[in-house]
Parts: structure tokens; C-alpha cells; sequence
């Protein structure tokens, strides 16, 4: 059977798993979403007329990037019990990842569920996604709000996006700042997608270099067949396999959580923010990593290979979460519904030169 989420507001603990030292945590462990009596609806495709278009971080224009910044703080002032927080949309990544809710929806009450590390990868990031940058459109009236992505796979994309770097602009707190970030990193701006904890000792074009392949490598090489790319089966009953085991999806375990390890803070023990679920959504960066994971999904599903294709599984199908939607409204999703972003209405800004650069960087 489809791994069910149950009704996030009645049935859900504390974080538990997955921190490696409880005593040294800098946030909260308290990752359930707030009950507001509401009960569970279906979801209803968004009927907008405008695509929002996703734009790359590093070229947004000043509009875009002021009103990114406007609407990330407008979540920010908000009390942190209100579904739409900065907080609460930080503790949603918690509450799926480190054991927030079991399966008890499918009769597995003593399994939790995990979102991670499997074919739910994918799926349960870009409802997560859709949810965030449509509340955050509604925060300051934009329906064609659309989130910005960090397209590491282009080399001027590389770097950490300058607008998540200054702690103030002009006196003004920024927004996008966050202080658990490993600071040799940020300091340095030019990511390693393949970085293991290991510091690589080579030139700024040998790490170019090295980023384009790693990403042909996780898009093109290890991500041949559709579990290869999503990550493995994972139903009911099943316990979540750990970090590195060979059923991960190819990106999941590549690209993504080298950046995620590149980040977090290597001086605590738990790695804030970046790298550990139960506080990896407190980084405004968590969000335009995962818009570009996202769109590594859908470039990968473009290319039109033989075996590029979502699987077919009812399993997959059907596995469904439970979000707070941008009117506070409860409502399941299904990974079924996931798979088509016209019906999603977003989109990424594509220059399809820029993807034959990392396309033609064959290991
Ligand atoms: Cu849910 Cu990048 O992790």
C-alpha cells in the first residue's frame, strides 16, 4: 500500500530522530504543524491564468529580488504558531523527516514516516514547494509570485546567490540571511556538488569543471531508469532506509545532499541549518536549492530518454502528504498530481544553452 499521511494536526510527536546530539540543537524540536480544527480536503488544482515562471537566483532583477525579500519577511513577522510562518513552513521539513508522523494511516502506527532516501524524494519536495511559494505570493497579494532557483548547474549560477549572503542592506535586517551556515563556505561562495566533508584543493574552473560533470552524472549517467533517478520503493510497512544506501535516488544522494553538507555549519555537531532535516528549512537557501532539484526533475523528464519516466506504481501513485494550503486550508496531495507542472501552473525560465554546457561534460 501507498505510504498515507495521517491528519498532521491530531497525529503527530515531537522530532526525534535523526539529531545526532539533543543537548546541542538550535532549534526547535517541536516540529508539529498547529491544529486549527480544520479537516482534511482534497486538493484542487490551482485556476490562475498566469504560469509563474521560477527565475534563476543569480539573475534576478532588483524587482524580483525585492519582492522575494518582501514576501520572505512578511512570513517572518508572522507568529510562529500560524501555518504560514517562516517557522511553521521550516518545521513541516522536520516534522516529515524526523519522525513527526507514522504510518498509522496504513496500519503501521509504530513505522514513521520518512520522506526521504526514497521515491517520495521528489514528490513530497515539490508539493512542499508549491505550497511555500504560493503562500508567500498571497503574503503580498502577487498571484504571479513565482520562487527564484539556484541553478548551480550553470557556472555564473554556482556561487551562493548574492542576496542570501549580507546580514543587513542599508541598515535593513535581510531576510534571506541566515547565521548556521558554514562560514569557510559562504566565505568562499563557489559550491562543490560533490563535496563529501572532504575540502577539494583545486582552481575555481577545475571546481566548474567538476560541478558540470557531477551533474551529468546524477541527471544522465546514474539516473538512467526511473527508480535510478527517483530512488527506490518505498511503501507501507517499510521502514526508511538510511542515508547512502544504494536505493537512493541518484540526485537526492548527489548533488543535493552535497550541497546540503557543503552548508550546514561544520563547527556544531548537528550541523545547522543546512545539514540536518530537523533544521534545514530554517535557511531561506533550503528553498532554492530545492526549486532547482526540482527543475533537475523536470530537465530530466524533458530529455525524453527511454527511461525517463515518473513510475507507474500504485504505490507511488497514490502515497499522499498533508499540507497547509495558501488559504490555512488542510488539504492531501498525491504524488499522482505532482507530475505535471502545467497543471501546477509554474514553470522555470530556461536558456537551453546553459543546459547543453553540463550536458556535454560526460565523466
Ligand atoms: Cu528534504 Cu534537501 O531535504
Amino acid at each position: 500500500d501507498p505510504i498515507t499521511t495521517p491528519d498532521i494536526t491530531s497525529i503527530c510527536k515531537d522530532a526525534g530522530s535523526g539529531i545526532r546530539d539533543p543537548e546541542a540543537i538550535v532549534r526547535s524540536t517541536k516540529c508539529c504543524p498547529p491544529s486549527l480544527g480544520k479537516t482534511i480536503k482534497p486538493f484542487v488544482f490551482p485556476t490562475e491564468n498566469t504560469v509563474r515562471m521560477r527565475w534563476p537566483a543569480h539573475k534576478g532583477t532588483q524587482e524580483q529580488v525585492e519582492k522575494y525579500k518582501r514576501a520572505i519577511q512578511a512570513m517572518r513577522d508572522l507568529p510562529d504558531d500560524h501555518p504560514h510562518s517562516f517557522v511553521s513552513q521550516a518545521k513541516i521539513h522536520c516534522a516529515y523527516c524526523n519522525g513527526g508522523y507514522t504510518q498509522v494511516a496504513s496500519g503501521f502506527p509504530e513505522i514513521d514516516i520518512q520522506i526521504h532516501n526514497s521515491w517520495l524524494f521528489f514528490p513530497f519536495h515539490r508539493w512542499y514547494l508549491y505550497f511555500f511559494e504560493r503562500i508567500l505570493g498571497n503574503l503580498i497579494n502577487d498571484p504571479t509570485f513565482a520562487l527564484p532557483f539556484w541553478k548551480w548547474d550553470e557556472p555564473a549560477g554556482m556561487p551562493i546567490p548574492e542576496m542570501f549572503i549580507p546580514k543587513n542592506t542599508s541598515g535593513i535586517p535581510n531576510p534571506l540571511y541566515n547565521v548556521y551556515r558554514d562560514a569557510t563556505h559562504v566565505q568562499k561562495r563557489l559550491l562543490d556538488l560533490d563535496y563529501d566533508n572532504v575540502e577539494k584543493d583545486i582552481s575555481n574552473q577545475a571546481q566548474i569543471e567538476c560541478n558540470l560533470t557531477t551533474v551529468y552524472r546524477d541527471l544522465i549517467r546514474n539516473g538512467a531508469d526511473t527508480l535510478s533517478f527517483f530512488g527506490g520503493k518505498y511503501s507501507a510497512g517499510s521502514s526508511p532506509v538510511e542515508n547512502g544506501d544504494k536505493s537512493v535516488g541518484s540526485v537526492e544522494v548527489g548533488t543535493h545532499t552535497a550541497v546540503h553538507r557543503w552548508l550546514g555549519d561544520s563547527t556544531r555537531v548537528n550541523r545547522e541549518d543546512l545539514g540536518n532535516f530537523y533544521s534545514a528549512g530554517y535557511d531561506p537557501l533550503f528553498y532554492v536549492h530545492h526549486s532547482n532539484i526540482d527543475r533537475m526533475w523536470k530537465l530530466w523528464k524533458d530529455f525524453g530518454f527511454p527511461g525517463n519516466v515518473e513510475p507507474t506504481d500504485n504505490d507511488w501513485l497514490n502515497a499522499s502528504y498533508v499540507f497547509y494550503d495558501e488559504n490555512q486550508d488542510l488539504v492531501r496531495v498525491y504524488n499522482k498530481d505532482s507530475v505535471d507542472l502545467d497543471k501546477l501552473n509554474y514553470n522555470f525560465i530556461e536558456n537551453p544553452n546553459d543546459i547543453l554546457r553540463w550536458r556535454k561534460a560526460r565523466p
